[in-house]
């Protein structure tokens, strides 16, 4: 695990330079990790007693470029570093790491703990592609309270997945609780990360085993890129997930993707200082609007685990959800009449956006599971930008006033 103890470097230092010295710095002098393109590299020679596994990226030795490649390893290493975690891999979307990560964990006849309210295709992904095609037993449990996940795994259980906060509800797990739980089956807990970063939260300190993230999100920044990365301490598990990164699934990072993801991670601090105060800020104005019935923000006192959110968190992020007190057309209505706010999925960017869950994100689910969960048809969720916050709420203001 990285030490993020006071004497070395710190979490906006890392973000800047980790890993961003060039492997061919000597030769031009760049101060920044050039885009590496090629597909494949010389060799040098041949000699029969240097295997693959022999090849050593941070020794600037590479084969091939779906198996290691100098931009994608430098965003490797600087998200490992970040989350606190020994190895990092990039791959080509948050839910190709998820299912690489679920794979590496999992065999056909095991069984998963998942948390209920989850990013939808990841529920998606765990009910049609490893209940039903592989065989392994899921079962989705309100892991907001920890007895739920520990009366729910059994002898088989092989992995416990969990989101905090969740998408789009805001629900909270104790990660440093369902880690002892994990431990007494031998499990393996995974924690999707994406909602508040490295800079907000490190699941692996509080006990994890395993992270993801839809680096699409906040670690790049700027609704350009889609990708996904796993940061872990385990050997073995991070060779199995390499191997279906490599060779198994061939599903990594482009280069121009893992530049543009290094480059955001750059801001990563500034921009999630930005958005957390523009969400508070927001999060407190919808509190007291008398349009609005509920709002779901991990950083307001009536957030019913805020006590939690305080103690496992550096910080409450950027995303809120809120209900409309009002129907589908008042809620088509308000969204319409925004101008700040395009309504379109994903979160992260430096933009702000609103989306509808029931008809958008979680559309996959059926009415039934979306009321099971509480996703209605008047929530909204906001991705807070780092814009003027009085700019947003002057926009959400006419809006309101316009549905009046
Ligand atoms: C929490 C969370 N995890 C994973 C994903 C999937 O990531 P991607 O769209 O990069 O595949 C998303 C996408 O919205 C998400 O919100």
């Amino acid at each position: 695990m990285t030490d993020r103890s006071s004497d070395s470097p710190k979490f906006e230092t890392m973000a800047v330079t980790h890993a961003e010295q060039p492997p061919h710095h000597e030769r031009a002098g760049d101060v920044t990790m050039p885009i590496h393109l090629a597909s494949t590299y010389e060799a040098g020679g041949i000699d029969p007693d240097v295997g693959l596994e022999d090849l050593d990226p941070d020794e600037n030795q590479y084969l091939y470029s779906r198996l290691a490649n100098p931009t994608r390893h430098a965003l490797e290493q600087r998200i490992a570093a970040l989350e606190g975690g020994d190895y990092g891999m990039a791959f080509a979307s948050g839910t190709s790491a998820i299912v690489a990560t679920i794979t590496a964990s999992v065999t056909p006849g095991d069984h998963v703990v998942a948390f209920d309210d989850l990013y939808g295709g990841t529920k998606t992904m765990l009910k049609d592609l490893f209940r039903e095609r592989l065989d392994v037993a899921v079962d989705f449990v309100d892991a907001r309270d920890t007895d739920a996940v520990s009366d729910a795994v059994r002898d088989e259980t092989a992995l416990i997945w969990m989101e905090t906060p969740t998408n789009p509800l805001l629900r909270l797990c104790d990660i440093e609780a369902i880690a002892s739980v994990a431990e007494s089956v031998d499990a393996t807990l995974g924690v999707d990360n994406t909602f508040l970063s490295p800079y907000f939260q490190h699941p692996l300190e509080l006990g994890a085993d395993v992270v993801v993230h839809s680096t699409t999100k906040y670690l790049n920044g700027h609704s350009d890129s889609i990708g996904g990365a796993v940061v872990t301490d385990d050997a073995d598990l991070a060779d199995e997930i390499g191997f279906l990164q490599q060779v198994g699934m061939g599903n990594m990072l482009a280069p121009f993707d893992a530049f543009l993801t290094l480059r955001g991670l750059k801001t990563l601090p500034l921009r999630m200082r930005q958005h957390e105060s523009n969400a508070a800020e927001i999060a407190a104005y919808l509190d007291e609007h008398e349009k609005v019935s509920t709002v779901y923000y991990p950083g307001l006192e009536s957030h019913p685990q805020y006590d939690l959110a305080q103690r496992q968190m550096e910080g409450a992020g950027g995303v809120l959800s809120f209900e409309l007190d009002g129907d589908l057309p008042d809620v088509e209505r308000f969204v319409a009449e925004l101008n700040e706010f395009p309504l379109a999925v994903s979160l992260g960017g430096v933009e702000s956006l609103i989306e509808h869950p029931a008809s958008m994100t979680h559309a996959p689910l059926t009415p039934e599971e979306r009321a099971e969960i509480g996703i209605s048809d008047s929530l909204l969720r906001v991705s807070v930008g780092v814009e003027h916050p009085k700019d947003l709420i002057a926009d959400l203001e006419s809006a309101f006033d316009a549905i009046e």
